[in-house]
């Protein structure tokens, strides 16, 4: 399974890639407003840097809701750098769209999908990522994590090729529990990723040790 950060917060970008474990990054309008980006040149600019940051793919979302909109837009993302992927809401234009960009050589992730239903007409358009939200799921006390189950196994029986990547992760188990239904990417918070690394037995192994190896010394 890919990791990839899902922030636009330049320092966690950079220690999630200092890891070494990064293979990509997700944005959305909330996550850019939030670090203050305003402005198409300062947006461009922003993808840019992370772009150069990070060795994988980069998703940049339109702000569009029309066809000719978030094709004239997708266009300009995508020319900013070989590693954006367009990121198009699950909307009636947002899949023709889709289809557009797929047939003119430009990836794309599908967002806000929220069903198998969904999940099934972004990879008819040829979508390179689909994008289930488990965590805003699971807020509604559905399971999110089932339904990146059910899409999985919907891709697999019918040999679509689009990667299913999971968002709105909220904890490590989210993470872990992706991983073994076969997401094939989760996107995720940084304290989400470091949250992996926790254990109480292994703190408290690791200062018996340390203690043990002063009396080597
Ligand atoms: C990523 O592609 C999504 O935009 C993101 O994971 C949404 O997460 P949230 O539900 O925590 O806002």
């Amino acid at each position: 399974m890919k990791f990839f950060i899902d922030t636009a917060n330049l320092a966690q970008i950079q220690e999630a890639n200092d890891l070494g474990i990064l293979d990509g990054v997700t944005t959305n309008p909330s996550l850019m407003a939030k670090e203050g980006i305003k402005g198409t040149e300062a947006i461009a600019a922003h993808y840019k840097t992370i772009c150069e940051m990070v060795d994988g793919p980069v998703s940049a979302e339109v702000l569009g809701t029309t066809f000719e909109g978030i094709v004239e837009e997708g266009k300009k993302l995508a020319a900013i750098h070989e590693n954006i992927v367009v990121k198009v809401p699950m909307i009636k234009d947002g899949i023709k769209a889709i289809k557009w960009f797929t047939d003119n050589g430009i990836l794309t992730n599908c967002t806000l999908v929220f069903s198998a239903g969904q999940a099934i007409m972004a990879a008819k358009a040829g979508a390179t990522f689909v994008s289930p939200f488990i965590g805003r799921i699971d807020d509604s006390s559905w399971d999110g994590v089932q339904l990146v189950e059910q899409i999985v196994n919907i891709y697999n029986s019918q040999g679509f090729l689009t990667e299913v990547l999971a968002a709105s992760i909220r904890n490590p188990l989210h993470i872990v529990r992706c991983a073994e239904v076969g997401a094939d990417v989760c996107t995720c918070p940084l304290n989400s990723i470091l949250g992996l690394l926790k254990h109480p037995l292994t703190d408290n192994g690791l200062a018996q040790f340390l203690k043990d190896a002063q009396a080597m010394q």
